[in-house]
């Protein structure tokens, strides 16, 4: 499966069978964040056990079970950039998981981190986690039942402006794309816009995960549509010659 196909299989999983990833994956996921570390300058960790960051109700609303292994998507609260890095880059190890067979969430406030057991450093903010390992094909009554309540995607139509009738089929492909990522509480609020053939994507910039979503959003779209988005809200996409 190719990242492409993975944007489609993807949604968020919340039970877990409990156990640790096979060595092969754990290794691919440690090469991995190490790669994005150093080119983002971000600080994100493998943790091999993380259950405890899950055990509390007060805490996950009883949304996950069965949580062990967890990435977390952290760096110093001086990185710039930070929230959105967190988001194109995390979920790039989202999608990743999912072509490997493996599920995953975004989370962002439904976890503890109990006794430091997340290793966040004082200067260090860790934006989310992203829980990950080996889920049933068919979801559970419970992950069903959250599922539902934040459910729903936007039209396409709803997510660009455009300052021409028809848009070319490369950019529809991107939106396309777009739709079918996640975001915090599924807001969606990644918004583009299509004018004299320019395209830029920006975020209200109002709650605390906005900027993780437009960076999940660029993602998407480059993924479906080629080309690179510079970093920032409002950015422009550069396309590929
Ligand atoms: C930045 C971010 C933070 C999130 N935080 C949480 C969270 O704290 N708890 C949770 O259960 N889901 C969380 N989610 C998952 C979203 O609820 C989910 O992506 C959205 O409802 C769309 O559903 P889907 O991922 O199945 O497409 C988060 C997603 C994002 C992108």
């Amino acid at each position: 499966m190719n990242l492409l196909e993975a944007i489609d299989a993807r949604c968020s999983r919340r039970s877990y069978d409990g156990e640790a990833l096979t060595p092969e994956d754990a290794d691919f996921f440690r090469a991995e964040i190490e790669k994005i570390n150093n080119v983002t300058g971000l600080n994100c960790t493998y943790v091999e056990d993380a259950s405890e960051a899950f055990s509390s109700f007060g805490a996950t609303y009883g949304m996950f079970s069965g949580v062990k292994p967890v990435i977390v998507l952290k760096g110093l609260k001086s990185t710039s950039h930070l929230y959105e890095k967190v988001g194109y880059y995390g979920e790039k190890l989202i999608l990743e998981a999912t072509s490997r067979n493996l599920g995953t969430c975004w989370v962002g406030g439904t976890y503890e981190n109990k006794d430091n057991v997340l290793g966040a450093a004082e200067d260090e903010e860790i934006v989310c986690v992203i829980t990950i390992g080996k889920v049933s094909d068919r979801m559970s009554v419970r992950e069903k039942v959250v599922g539902a309540i934040v459910q729903g995607r936007k039209a396409p139509q709803k997510r660009y402006a455009a300052d021409i009738e028809e848009v070319p089929a490369w950019f529809e492909i991107g939106i396309k794309a777009v739709v079918k990522a996640p975001s915090a509480r599924n807001t969606q609020k990644p918004f583009f816009t299509l004018k004299s053939g320019i395209v830029r994507v920006s975020v209200p910039d109002d709650y605390r995960f906005d900027l993780t979503d437009l960076g999940i959003a660029k993602l998407h779209f480059e993924i479906a549509a080629g080309g690179k988005f510079a970093l920032g809200n409002n950015a422009v996409l550069m396309r590929d010659e």
